[in-house]
């Protein structure tokens, strides 16, 4: 349906699902012509691309400007943990460069998080902007280890509700702490949740998956979803199982 259309009914395109892929598929991968050449593979209707520290290092802001030029919305995984002034300029240059959405860690501060919030005002269609609470990697230990003393789950509230309080759009979270939030911070702040695993792949280095369709239950907004679909002898049949899963 033209776009005309829809605002005629009132809605957008999003409403009617069209053009709002749950699925963000996390380009791993070590250098521009394998992004590339992933991203011939697969369409802006199926899903989103996720770059992140190693492709950006490698590859840079050009690569950005290719996915997005090609019509894919792009989330900069980059999890920015700097002085407030230093991040605000930082997510300045990524909104400028159009991407989808990007990230911070919440444990950069309140004042850091404002200070990025304002960071994307410098477009007019600023992209979303969430948070990562704590690493899927780090255990209760690790956390003591480093002075902390709360549970983690107490510790991924805390860091979640800071940083919808300094108006950001959601955080990165596991499938399985989705619930918990859900229940804390309600309906409409982003959940974005990778450790997804259809059943029919390999769980690889993850440890605590999810499927699909759990994590959706769960309450997850969006599928952060690599190897299943990046390693997958045919990614777009890989994509089109996961979103029939999901649908
Ligand atoms: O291949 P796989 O589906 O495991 O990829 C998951 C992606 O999500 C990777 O890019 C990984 O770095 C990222 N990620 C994660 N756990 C987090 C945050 C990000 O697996 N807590």
């Amino acid at each position: 349906m033209a776009l005309s259309e829809l605002s005629k009914l009132g809605l957008n395109e999003d409403d009617q699902g069209m053009t709002d892929p749950r699925i963000i598929v996390a380009l791993d991968f070590s250098d521009r012509q394998h992004a590339v050449e992933f991203s011939h593979k697969v369409s802006p209707e199926q899903c989103r691309l996720k770059v992140g520290k190693e492709l950006f290092t490698s590859a840079g802001p050009a690569l950005v400007e290719e996915l997005s030029g090609a019509g894919f919305d792009v989330f900069l995984d980059l999890k920015f943990h700097d002085i407030p002034n230093t991040v605000m300029k930082a997510v300045g240059a990524a909104a400028r460069l159009g991407v989808w959405m990007l990230n911070v860690h919440a444990l950069g501060g309140i004042a850091m998080m404002q200070a990025a919030r304002e960071g994307v005002e410098v477009v007019s269609r600023r992209p979303f902007l969430i948070a990562v609470t704590v690493l899927t990697s780090m255990s209760a230990r690790d956390l003591q280890q480093v002075g902390i003393e709360n549970s983690l789950p107490q510790v991924v509230e805390h860091l979640t509700r800071a940083a919808i309080d300094s108006g950001l759009d959601g955080v990165v979270c596991s499938a399985q702490e989705a619930p918990m939030l859900r229940a804390s911070i309600g309906d409409s702040a982003l959940l974005v949740t990778p450790g997804i695993r259809p059943e029919w792949a390999s769980a690889g280095d993850q440890q605590r998956i999810v499927t699909p369709q759990q994590a959706i239950t769960n309450g997850a907004s969006y599928l952060v979803i690599g190897r299943p679909i990046t390693q997958h002898e045919d990614p777009a049949h890989a994509l089109e199982l996961i979103s029939a899963s999901i649908s």
